[in-house]
């Protein structure tokens, strides 16, 4: 027994030595931590949607010593009409600069001091936080991944190119992305959790068979009401502004109703 337990206890060391999910690029095998308003979002755990609509507070146990840097969140696992999917970026800021002194968070593990990365000259970011929203489609459970990479560096060239490819939220690749802005190799933290759409659960206890012909409309209409925020958000994200947000809602709400109809 105490054998078992020290090997499970091994075991979950290991797979905490994991950052960034397995296969992502560029991956990184020192914590960034992250906090959304004292629940800690880390090592690939689930977490409440809810808790994830405003932009976390990141940061680092050991004071990081470069004067820059700048924090991405991608989505691993956006559905797409083949069996492959794609990635979303949620958030890009950039001009984060560690704290001088630590702040104490509650992780999993107990009590954590944290330097965080702050924001202190308020610059805008790239991208601006979209709190994950996964829509009910397969695979209902989203991998956020988030990394941090070290600016101080950063020509106004390439801090143009991030700039460039923040504006396409959709397909964003970071390896790419970083290596046209002369970032490669300058990932120094990441971290990454899910976020999973709750879809069975509503299925179950509202339209069980929600694709036969003796659905009734109010049913694919209330289905369609708790769904859509779902699609929509991902719908906005891919149209890469708030303007379309309403057409795509709507369409995506359409989508529903003719799959549940
Ligand atoms: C964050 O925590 C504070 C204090 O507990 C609470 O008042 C606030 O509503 C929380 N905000 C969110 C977004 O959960
Ligand atoms: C996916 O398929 C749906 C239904 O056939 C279609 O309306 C939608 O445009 C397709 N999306 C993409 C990105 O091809
Ligand atoms: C607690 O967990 C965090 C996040 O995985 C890790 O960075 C930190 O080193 C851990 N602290 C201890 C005392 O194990
Ligand atoms: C940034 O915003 C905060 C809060 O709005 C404000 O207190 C602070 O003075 C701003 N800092 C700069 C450098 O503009
Ligand atoms: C996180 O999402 C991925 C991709 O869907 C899935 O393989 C993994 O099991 C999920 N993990 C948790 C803890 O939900
Ligand atoms: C930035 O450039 C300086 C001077 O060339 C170098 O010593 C340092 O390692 C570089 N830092 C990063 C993060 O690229
Ligand atoms: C919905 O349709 C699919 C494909 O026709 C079928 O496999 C599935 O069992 C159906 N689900 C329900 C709840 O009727």
């Amino acid at each position: 027994m105490m054998m078992l337990n020290s090997l499970l206890v091994l075991a979950a060391a290991m797979f905490a030595l994991a950052k960034t999910p397995n296969g992502f690029q560029p991956a990184s095998n020192s914590d960034l931590m992250v906090f959304y308003n004292n629940t800690a979002a880390l090592n690939g755990i689930a977490v409440a949607k809810l808790v994830t609509t405003s932009e976390p507070q990141i940061g680092t146990v050991a004071r990081l010593t470069g004067k820059t840097y700048a924090v991405l969140m991608i989505d691993l696992d956006i559905p797409t009409n083949s069996s492959k999917t794609n990635t979303l970026l949620h958030w890009m800021q950039t001009d984060l600069t560690p704290a001088t002194t630590a702040s104490r968070f509650t992780a999993a593990n107990g009590s954590v001091s944290v330097f965080l990365l702050e924001n202190r000259g308020n610059t805008s970011a790239f991208a601006p936080y979209i709190g994950p929203n996964p829509p009910a489609r397969i695979p209902l459970s989203h991998r956020y991944t988030q990394i941090l990479v070290d600016t101080t560096n950063l020509t106004s060239q390439g801090a143009s190119e991030l700039q460039t490819a923040a504006a396409t939220r959709i397909g964003f690749t970071a390896s790419t992305v970083l290596a046209q802005a002369g970032l490669s190799g300058k990932v120094v933290a990441g971290n990454s959790y899910n976020v999973t759409n709750p879809w069975p659960v509503q299925a179950a206890t509202g339209a069980t068979n929600a694709n036969t012909s003796t659905s009734t409309t109010k049913t694919g209409a209330t289905n369609t009401a708790s769904f859509v925020p779902g699609a929509s958000s991902t719908f906005a994200s891919e149209a890469g502004g708030s303007l379309r947000y309403e057409s795509f809602a709507l369409v995506a709400a359409l989508g529903v109703m003719v799959l549940i109809v």
